[in-house]
């Protein structure tokens, strides 16, 4: 297995594979470089940073998002990449090449390797295999930090700070990997309490929650949108993983458990939150909401999540 480095706010060659890995300081670091890279991307002055370098994308789960968000900011930056979706059906993984084969294979090619895969630990694994650094993209119910890291920062930039804050995670609590990494992020910051809503069968794994309440997260699961606090600062929603259900029947019994609309924003919101939601949602929230003055989900968090990885890629290849 791959040793997993601390950050230690030193970014330069090593993998990003779980929110385990950093500290308070290196996300202060990071959202650093997020400003300026989101003030250069205003000023239409990006500089060439991630000129000559070559980053492998390589997506055996579907995705638009994170596939573009990484893409955009590497190029803006004047980098290249190395596209490959759905290597399961067009690649020698069809043939049944390994995924350790498939990742020493590209890092001949590349100077980074972004990596997403159905299974948990899947980027461990592939930077165990790899030299150069793996970013996890998502890996199965496992993780998704760079997702986190952008959902943090744009938290941060609302607020000014991560501390002091109240925080509803609604949804699949048990499958989302971003809820993984995020509630990772979260317990390094001061008197943050998280309330966590879904169906009794999409709760936190009770390792995970054990793990997380040791190590100082302030955890409330409740499973009614009754018991949603009047004071929440945000509301991350997210949709329940279909493709994590064994049994589709299940998944229709709880797909929308929990619904935003105005009417329910009227009824459980306050007027100074922030709505978030990873994408894609599939009804959890409603269009009608979109055009509120709450709504950050298809704006700051979008293009918040391309500075991210700018600053994020600039920092692993060293060039800051
Ligand atoms: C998320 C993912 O893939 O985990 N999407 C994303 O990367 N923006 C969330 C999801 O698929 O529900």
């Amino acid at each position: 297995m791959a040793k997993i480095d601390q950050i230690n706010s030193n970014f330069k060659g090593k993998d990003i594979l779980s929110l385990d890995q950093f500290d308070n300081k290196s996300l202060q670091t990071l959202f650093s470089e997020a400003s300026k890279m989101a003030s250069l991307a205003k000023s239409a002055s990006l500089p060439d940073t991630l000129k000559g370098t070559l980053t492998t994308l390589l997506f055996y789960e579907p995705s638009s998002r994170t596939f573009g968000s990484f893409s955009a900011a590497i190029k803006r930056l004047g980098g290249q990449t190395i596209d490959i979706q759905n290597p399961s059906q067009t690649s020698s993984v069809a043939k049944g090449e390994s995924l350790s084969d498939t990742v020493k294979v590209f890092e001949n090619y590349s100077d980074t390797l972004i990596i997403r895969h159905p299974e948990v630990g899947s980027a461990v694994k592939s930077a165990a295999a790899a030299s150069i650094p793996v970013i996890n993209a998502g890996d199965g119910a496992g993780e998704h930090p760079t997702q986190a890291l952008l959902d943090l920062f744009t938290i941060h930039q609302r607020f000014g700070s991560l501390n002091n804050l109240t925080i509803l995670i609604a949804g699949d609590i048990k499958n989302g990997r971003t809820v993984h990494s995020l509630l990772r992020g979260l317990i390094l910051f001061d008197n943050v309490t998280v309330y966590l809503l879904s169906p009794e069968s999409l709760k936190l794994s009770r390792v995970e929650l054990e793990d997380l309440t040791k190590r100082g997260s302030k955890l409330i699961e409740i499973t009614s949108e009754q018991e949603i606090p009047k004071d929440a600062n945000v509301w991350y929603w997210t949709r329940v993983q279909k493709e994590r259900f064994e049994d589709v029947s299940e998944y229709e019994k709880v797909k929308h458990s929990f619904v935003v609309t105005k009417k329910f924003l009227g009824t459980y919101g306050n007027d100074n939150l922030i709505i978030m939601h990873p994408l894609p949602r599939v009804g959890e929230i409603a269009e009608e909401v979109d055009s509120d003055h709450r709504a950050v989900y298809l704006t700051d968090e979008m293009r918040n999540g391309m500075y991210i990885r700018m600053a994020l890629m600039s920092l692993v290849l060293g060039r800051v």
